[in-house]
């Protein structure tokens, strides 16, 4: 199997005041094409931080990362070329659908494609695709405002898709949603492996565990496989 998603012995240190507080400490994750991971680990563990660090959208202390087989740490890339590089290979869902208010539910999918460069003609019938498949086919043209949450979720998910990501780098994507919506959430995105996505989800719904291929929990700054158990 290749990785999409390499990282290798990665530490971030946060100074606050005066104190250092490592949040993460030699944390080493794999995710391969095709595989869906669950990331667990309380709050204030150092999740949000590892899922930027995989994002290129934070830069770790120590320790490299590769991205669809691009080194983005510690190889140094200019800005405009990791851009490119999230734009590309690399789809982002977060708590919030945060979708363009003025904007209709394709339009938003629409936009990922068109700045990536797509020809216009492509760009729509791939966001049209994209939202038939994801159950959306009747809410093409509706307005963010006109969608229920799970359904703004939904076209978060097939925003993330709209360029064909090796990653899609989920945080936290169900916490807005009841466990029904978020478990259709978890699998679309479980859908989405079937054509060699990896996808990476911080969760905290036990619920929906079966959907995963594995779950890693942070503990002291590093990854450990399985539900780490907190306290006692
Ligand atoms: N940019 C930052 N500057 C300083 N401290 C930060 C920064 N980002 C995160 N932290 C701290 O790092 C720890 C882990 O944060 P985070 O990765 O958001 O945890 P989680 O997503 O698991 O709740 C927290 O203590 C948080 O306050
Ligand atoms: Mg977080």
């Amino acid at each position: 199997m290749t990785a999409v998603l390499d990282i290798d012995r990665v530490s971030r240190v946060f100074h606050n005041g005066g104190e250092r507080i490592a949040v993460l400490d030699g944390a080493s994750l794999a995710v391969d094409a095709g595989e869906m991971v669950a990331l667990k680990g309380p709050s204030g563990s150092g999740k949000s931080t590892l899922l930027l660090i995989a994002g290129a959208l934070d830069r770790p202390d120590d320790g490299a990362v590769t991205v669809a087989g691009t080194r983005i740490f510690p190889d140094r890339h200019a800005e405009p070329a990791l851009r490119a590089l999230r734009r590309r290979a690399i789809g982002f869902v977060f708590q919030k659908a945060n979708l363009v208010p003025f904007l209709t539910a394709a339009e938003n999918v629409e936009l990922a494609r068109f700045i990536d460069a797509a020809p216009r003609g492509e760009a729509k019938a791939r966001a049209r695709d994209l939202l038939a498949t994801l159950g959306l086919g009747e809410r093409f043209d509706s307005l963010p405002s006109r969608l229920s949450g799970g359904e703004q979720q939904r076209v978060a998910v097939a925003r993330a898709l709209a360029n064909q990501p090796a990653l899609i780098l989920a945080d936290e994507p169900t916490a807005a949603l009841d466990g029904a919506r978020g478990r259709q959430v978890l699998e679309l995105l479980k859908g989405a492996t079937k054509s060699g996505v990896g996808v990476l989800v911080v969760t905290h719904d036990d619920r929906a565990l079966d959907l995963f291929d594995r779950v890693v929990s942070i503990a002291d700054g590093k990854i450990v496989a399985g539900t780490e158990r907190y306290g006692g």
